[in-house]
Parts: structure tokens; sequence; C-alpha cells
């Protein structure tokens, strides 16, 4: 666990540093990014030469572990949630631990021992909410959607910290992709459904990449710039429009996400002397379609098998493609765009059954997984390909019919299930246990 002074509040008259820790992978850490950092590691806690930690003790009481490999992660990914949340919810405890891999429990008795430390919270939901009083202003933290709304009823120009540009929002380069995420969440909380579409996309895939390790560690410039074939985020980043901000000594220059560089095309690659500074995400428009698509092994801690990020947008009141994006991770050597398949449809005054027919010959005549590739299952993947494809089609039927459902038909009751994203559950069981005679 890594821990900074960091954030200052204002407590009554005199301001004070507040510490926030990290849980994080030792091996992806140079040490000398730890200037200024406490590191603690599982020996740090309790160790039965000493005296070992509640975790510790709730871990082994629950029969959370077995083998004991993954025991050590386990305990500092959960002590690292309880510093920064004393009272955590189920939830929390199933996310905190999703970068964490266990071969021999089931993670049930681990996620069970991890609940111990919810109950109070269990009974009183409200108690959680934050309020530091200054002298000049008050800061409340609310904990879940329904208290922020609340919140919005009863101090109606209170200012929401966060994403308060008109035409879309710039984040900053360094943000951690954990940081990212807290960022969007303020924005969609803030902002109308129509635009956010884009960042609810993006918030759906960070929930699952990686574990919370990485999306403590990894950032968005860094995931941007190392455009790898499987990311999560660049499709859908690319599919929004998104720009990104590039500094270097005499100025300052922009470049599409979704072009030439995103492609890797030499000439589009950033200079020595650059670096990304921010992305800027462009809020999404009423009849303008975002969406993240992802099939993995497992929903977290596992790279895409297939990925993408499509967005369609319409003539307004209509179903004419004005402009069509799709973007596919773990098809080829980066992300790949299926531009000539999007510039064969644009201009069809139908989003129907002939249009996605179209739609499904031509990704497939353009985006080639030779069958040496890296990965294998190429019929598969191509199999994911036209998934993918129809389940955005789904969504976006979906969408226009919610717009205006006499115009445009909802989609058939059968197809409704393609439409559910599979929940992120708290493993739940039960124990026996039999007294032998
Ligand atoms: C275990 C694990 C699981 C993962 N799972 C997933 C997953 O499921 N889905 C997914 O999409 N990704 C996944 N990733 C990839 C992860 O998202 C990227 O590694 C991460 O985003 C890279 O960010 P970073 O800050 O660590 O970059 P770094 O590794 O620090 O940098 C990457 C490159 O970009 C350059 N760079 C960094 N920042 C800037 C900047 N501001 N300006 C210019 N150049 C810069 C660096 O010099 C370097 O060349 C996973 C990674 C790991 C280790
Ligand atoms: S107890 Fe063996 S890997 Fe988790």
């Amino acid at each position: 666990m890594l821990s900074w002074l960091a954030h200052e509040k204002e407590a009554g008259n005199h301001l004070e540093l507040c510490e926030c820790h990290y849980p994080a992978t030792a091996c992806l850490v140079p040490i000398c990014s730890l200037h200024g950092a406490a590191v603690t590691t599982v020996e740090g806690i309790g160790s039965i030469q000493t005296r070992i930690h509640p975790v510790q003790e709730r871990l082994a009481k629950c029969h959370g572990t077995q083998c004991g490999f993954c025991s050590p992660g386990m305990v500092m990914s959960i002590y690292t949630l309880l510093r920064n949340h004393p009272e955590p919810t189920p939830e929390q405890i199933t996310e905190a631990i999703g970068g964490n891999l266990c071969r021999c429990t089931g993670y049930r008795p681990i996620v069970e021992s991890g609940k111990t430390f919810c109950a109070r919270m269990a009974e009183d939901p409200n108690k959680k909410r934050l309020t530091f009083q200054g002298k000049k202003m008050t800061w409340i933290t609310p904990v879940t959607l329904n208290d922020l709304l609340e919140l919005k009823v009863n101090f109606p120009k209170a200012p929401l910290v966060m994403g308060n540009t008109t035409l879309g929002v710039t984040i900053g380069a360094g943000y951690s992709l954990a940081q990212l995420n807290d960022a969007l969440h303020f924005i969609v909380s803030d902002q109308p459904k129509e635009k956010t579409k884009t960042f609810r996309a993006l918030l759906k895939h960070l929930r699952t990449l990686a574990g919370a390790q990485i999306r403590n560690l990894a950032t968005l410039g860094g995931h941007v710039v190392s455009r790898p074939d499987f990311s999560d985020l660049n499709p859908i980043l690319a599919a929004g429009n998104a720009i990104i901000n590039l500094t270097f000594k005499e100025g300052e220059r922009q470049i599409p996400l979704n072009g030439p560089f995103l492609e890797r095309a030499p000439e589009a690659d950033l200079k020595s002397e650059e670096i990304v500074s921010s992305v800027y995400i462009p809020y999404s428009t009423q009849w303008h379609f975002v969406s993240g698509l992802r099939l993995a092994q497992r929903q977290e801690n596992a790279f895409a098998i297939v990925n993408a990020g499509m967005s369609v947008k319409f003539e307004d009141g209509t179903n004419t493609i004005k402009d069509l994006q799709m973007f596919y991770g773990s098809v080829g050597p980066t992300v790949v765009s299926a531009s000539r398949t999007c510039r064969q449809l644009i201009g069809r005054q139908q989003w129907d059954d002939q249009m996605l027919s179209d739609a499904c010959r031509l990704v497939l005549e353009e985006i080639y997984i030779p069958p040496t590739a890296e990965g294998g299952m190429v019929e598969y993947r191509r199999a994911l390909i036209i998934s993918l494809l129809f389940k955005f089609y789904l969504k976006v039927r979906r969408g226009l019919n919610k717009m205006d459902p006499q115009k445009f038909p909802d989609i058939p009751e059968k197809f409704m299930s393609a439409l559910n994203d599979f929940p992120i559950e708290t493993p739940q069981g039960l124990q026996m246990f039999q007294v032998g005679g």
C-alpha cells in the first residue's frame, strides 16, 4: 500500500493535510517514484511474530486462505480499502479485490471475511456522508446518487466540484485511471444523460479494466500514448471524438485520437520533445449514441478477447446516419478502425436489419485476422466482431425507440437480454459443517 500526504482540507481554523492510500502492485512501482510516499507491506500491518491484524485474522477465521499464495495481496487490498473507507459496502469489497486472483477458495470466503467490516454500514447507510464545516465554505461528500440528488435539492446553488465546461471536459494526462473514474462519476451525476454517453461508456470499462492496483498506477496519458491493441479506453475515446492535447517547450498542438495516431502511423507519432498534457472528451448530443463493448474470460482483471467502441450520429429527428465510427481492439496490432465500412453506411436512411446485415458483411471484409494471429481463436474473434456490432445495433434501436416510440419500433422481446450487462455480483454461498461422532 502506498500512502501520500495529499489534499489540503479546511478543518476549523486551520488547514490539514490528509493521507491518501492506494493499493499497488509492487513489481510495477519504480523505487524512485516513491519519493514522499509511505510504503506499507503485509508484514507491516501484522504478523504471527508480533500480532496479526484484524483483516488477517478474519481472513483466516472465514476460511479465506488455503494455499496462501494470494493471501498477502488479498489482505493488503482489503486493508487499503478500510484505510480509505472504514465501513465499506460489499460492492466495494468485491471491487477492491478485483485485481487479486485466487485459485483455491472461489473468492466467497474472502469476500465474507471482508464483509465482516461492513456490518454497521448496513444498519445505517446515511452514516457515511462526510461534512467539513469551514469558515467560508462547507464541503459535503454524498455517499450515493440519491444522497447527491437530495443535496442538489437542499443546496441548489452549491457547485458540484468537477466538469463544468460547456462543450466537453478536459482531463489531465497525469490522472490515474482511478482518478479518471472518480472525475467521470462527478460529471455524469452533474450533466444531463444525453451529454454523457461517452463518459458512461468509459465508466463501464473502467470498472473492469485490470484491478484497483493497476487503475491506481496507470495514467490516462500513459494509456492513450501506449496504444495497446487490447486497450479498453482508446476505442471509446476514439468513437467519442476525443482530442489529445500535446505540449512541448515552444507550444501546444492537438491531435484527434480517431486518426492516424491511433493506427500507429509513423508520421503521426508524438515527437520526442512532446508530452500528452490532457485529453479532451466532447459531450455527446441527443441524436448521438456512443457505446463501449467487450468480452473477456472474466469480467475483472482479464484482457478483452475482443472489445469495441462505436458511435453513430443521426440527422436530428430521423434515423438517417450522419456519422458512424467503429473501433475494435484485440483484432490487430493496434486498435483497428472499420472506417471503410462506416464510410459506406453513412447516408443510409434506415437503422434496420438490412443495414445491420450489410454492416456485418462489410466489417468482416474489412477487418482481417490472419490465421497465425497472436492469441489464436480467429474464428471466435470474427464471430465476436459481429456479436458486438449486433449489440450496438440493438442498443441504438432501443435508444431511438425511447426518443420517439411512434416513429421507431422497439426491438423484439427475445433480444432484450442482449442489452443487459453481466452484473458484477458479490459472491454468496452457504457453508455447512458436520460434527463427527
Ligand atoms: C496487469 C495489467 C492488466 C491490465 N489490464 C488492462 C485491461 O484489461 N484493459 C486495458 O485497456 N488495459 C489494461 N492494462 C494496460 C494499462 O491500461 C496500461 O498499462 C496503462 O494504461 C499505461 O499507463 P501508464 O501510466 O502505466 O503508462 P506508462 O507505462 O508509464 O507509459 C506508457 C508509455 O507512454 C509514455 N507516456 C506516459 N505518459 C505520457 C504522457 N503524458 N505524454 C507522453 N508520453 C507518455 C511512456 O513514456 C511510455 O512510453 C493492464 C496493465 C497491467 C499491468
Ligand atoms: S488461497 Fe490459494 S490462491 Fe488463494
